[in-house]
């Protein structure tokens, strides 16, 4: 099968088109004829290996898993013996960790789901990585109830897109701070204000926020604290990964715990787990029409490098997504 492969650690260049040999698969995993998958920001830091404090995790000198991407979306052609959930022929979305960008995936049952029946194989793509972290973000650590105002910084990114459409589901007033180029994406996602972070700083209306969810990573706790509300809690989602080449700006989701031991605000860094529930429950807010995923583009598999140089450079509104 044909799929996008690196030897190194380094930058788009690195990444391959190859023949490689279709998975093979265990007993709770799910073969995936792959119809489309998507990039994030994850899909870089594995690629380049920076933060070099990721390669501890992920390979020294070199990528463990050799495939990147893993987002997916497609039909099960096989299932080990241990599957319950899914059989052959199924439409799927959900996450592989070892990697989807490539004609065949395999994923544990756990991390799929059946794919809205409403959503194109691209559009479903779009969905799990950034879909479940907003969904955690805004529903689960920051608990947003009715009525609150949220802060989604990166409200145009692909978390922040599901962070300012889950967050309006769940009956929040929501302004998104973005580039004055996609206030319109932003206010057609829903948001009830927009931020220009090229020409105004959050905190230009006080201490609004009931929940700040910050996606861009690059704002000082101080910064970020002011805009909260007494008891407003601050979801700390993005790292700033590409300005810190050791740590990847990690330092601020080692303060905000201690700090939050002195302060009646919740200060929480969020670390989200890929799991079937949170995709039904996306699969949920997706029929019901509440949460559409937005595309800024798709990408050919042999231009995948493309895809993650857009990603990371050409400042997408929404998702970046790959048809195989
Ligand atoms: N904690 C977790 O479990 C978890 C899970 C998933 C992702 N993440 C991290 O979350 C971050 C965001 O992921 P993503 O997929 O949303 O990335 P993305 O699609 O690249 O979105 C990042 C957004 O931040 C915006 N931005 C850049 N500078 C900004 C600024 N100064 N103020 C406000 N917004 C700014 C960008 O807008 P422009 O393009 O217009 O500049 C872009 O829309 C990444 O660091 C990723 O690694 C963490």
């Amino acid at each position: 099968m044909k799929a996008i492969v690196q030897d190194t650690y380094g930058p788009a260049d690195v990444l391959e088109l190859r023949e490689i040999d279709r998975p093979s698969i265990g007993g709770d995993e799910v073969l995936v004829e792959v119809r489309a998958a998507a990039v994030d920001p994850g899909v870089w830091v594995l690629m380049t290996g920076t933060p070099y404090l990721a390669r501890a995790g992920f390979g020294l000198r070199r990528p463990k898993v050799p495939v990147r991407g893993r987002d997916v979306a497609g039909v099960v052609t096989a299932v080990g013996a241990d599957v319950t959930r899914f059989r052959p022929g199924q439409e799927v979305y959900g996450t592989c960790p070892n990697g989807s960008l490539a004609e065949y995936a395999r994923a544990p049952q756990a991390r799929l789901a059946p794919k809205p029946a409403n959503l194109t194989f691209e559009q479903a793509a779009a969905v799990p990585v950034s879909g479940m972290t907003a969904l955690q973000a805004v529903r689960d650590v920051a608990g947003v109830r009715p009525g609150q105002w949220v802060l989604v910084i990166g409200a145009s990114g692909g978390v922040g897109s599901f962070a300012v459409q889950i967050a309006k589901a769940l009956g929040a007033s929501v302004t998104g701070v973005c580039a004055a180029a996609k206030a319109e994406f932003v206010r057609s996602l829903g948001a009830d204000d927009v931020i220009d972070y090229a020409h105004e700083e959050i905190d230009r209306d006080g201490a609004r926020y009931d929940v700040v969810v910050d996606t861009a990573g690059n704002r000082p706790l101080s910064l970020l604290r002011r805009t909260l509300t007494p008891r407003g809690t601050l979801v700390i989602v993005g790292g700033g990964h590409t300005a810190y080449r050791f740590t990847g700006g990690m330092g601020r989701t080692f303060r905000a715990p201690l700090l939050s031991a002195f302060t009646r605000q919740r200060l929480r860094p969020m670390f989200s787990r890929e799991r079937a529930e949170h995709l039904e429950e996306l699969t949920r807010l997706i029929e019901s029409g509440a949460v559409v995923p937005a595309i800024d583009r798709a990408y050919p598999l042999a231009s995948a490098p493309d895809a993650i140089r857009h990603l990371m450079e050409g400042h997408p509104a929404g998702k970046v997504v790959v048809t195989v």
